[in-house]
């Protein structure tokens, strides 16, 4: 396990201000978190795209609240310094104010979490205000918003033209002076995120897929190894396919169990010849 201190938010505000970048990855689930923790990930995302990730959904509509607790309780049992968020999934905060503290609150009670995420601008800037005034850092979301897919005509692009690239800069504003600590920027063009970081006074603003003048970068997980099968975003970098490998070691697996070449004496134990003809003994 790593020794690292438990970053806090003065850390990451600190590392804005020396212009070291903020790095952050999905993750939802033990074994990669820990993985995530040793390579020394400030910002871990437990998203809601667990629903496709995790869940096998289409999207992310279905993900309960229950869902998300138990994905972020597993990755904060192996990410124990990382800062933690909780993606705060559908209708847990559109319906109130009071509603969206509620759900707040129970990933920093239950999960363990340092913040929370939520989707959408200056129209969700009362449930900004109320997480945040609650004590509960929390995160905007702009730009490409899954929670809205249906209202944003599909997985593309936000904010290409002016006067949409302009309700993005506003929002982003909304979200900072209602109180978010930090706005995720996804899938927006590169100069409309510059323009959101270089505006930015107290928000530490990360990009996804948005270009590199942010405060930080975010990947998803499973597009990063080969993971999810189904569809790679192009704003993706694949590290490595982990899905090939695992694959391949799958059928190898199948292969080896009908030809009984697995196991091999060495996956099993064997016992004494006294231990063995005393219980044929007993048994006769
Ligand atoms: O759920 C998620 O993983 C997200 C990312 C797309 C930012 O919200």
């Amino acid at each position: 396990m790593s020794e690292r201190k438990k970053i806090t938010l003065p850390d990451l505000f600190k590392k804005v201000e020396q212009g070291k970048p903020i790095t952050m990855l999905t993750c939802y689930d033990y074994p990669t978190a820990y993985f995530q923790e040793e390579a020394g990930i400030d910002m871990i995302l437990v998203g809601d795209s667990l629903g496709m990730t995790m869940l096998g959904y289409d999207g992310t509509l279905p993900v309960t609240m229950n869902d998300m607790i138990r994905h972020t309780q597993a990755v904060r049992r192996g990410a124990p310094t990382a800062w933690l968020i909780g993606d705060m999934p559908y209708m847990s905060y559109q319906i109130s104010v009071e509603e969206a503290i509620r759900n707040a609150g129970r990933f920093m009670a239950e999960a363990h979490t340092d913040a929370v995420k939520l989707e959408g601008g200056a129209e969700m800037a009362d449930r900004v205000d109320g997480i945040a005034a609650a004590g509960i850092p929390v995160m905007g979301h702009l730009g490409l918003t899954p929670q809205s897919v249906s209202s944003l005509g599909g997985f593309r692009l936000q904010g290409k033209g002016a006067l949409q690239a302009k309700k993005i800069l506003d929002d982003a504003k909304a979200l900072e002076k209602a109180g978010a600590y930090a706005v995720l920027l996804e899938l927006v063009p590169d100069r409309v995120c510059q323009l959101i970081t270089e505006r930015a006074n107290d928000c530490i603003i990360i990009s996804l897929g948005s270009g590199p003048l942010a405060h930080g970068q975010l990947l998803i997980y499973h597009d990063m190894f080969g993971l999810y099968p189904k569809f790679k975003p192009r704003m993706a970098k694949v590290y490595g396919n982990a899905g090939e490998v695992i694959l391949d070691g799958l059928k190898r697996y199948a292969e080896e169990v009908q030809e009984e070449v697995f196991p091999a004496q060495e996956h099993y134990f064997g016992m004494k010849d006294k231990e063995f003809e005393e219980l044929l003994e007993m048994l006769d």
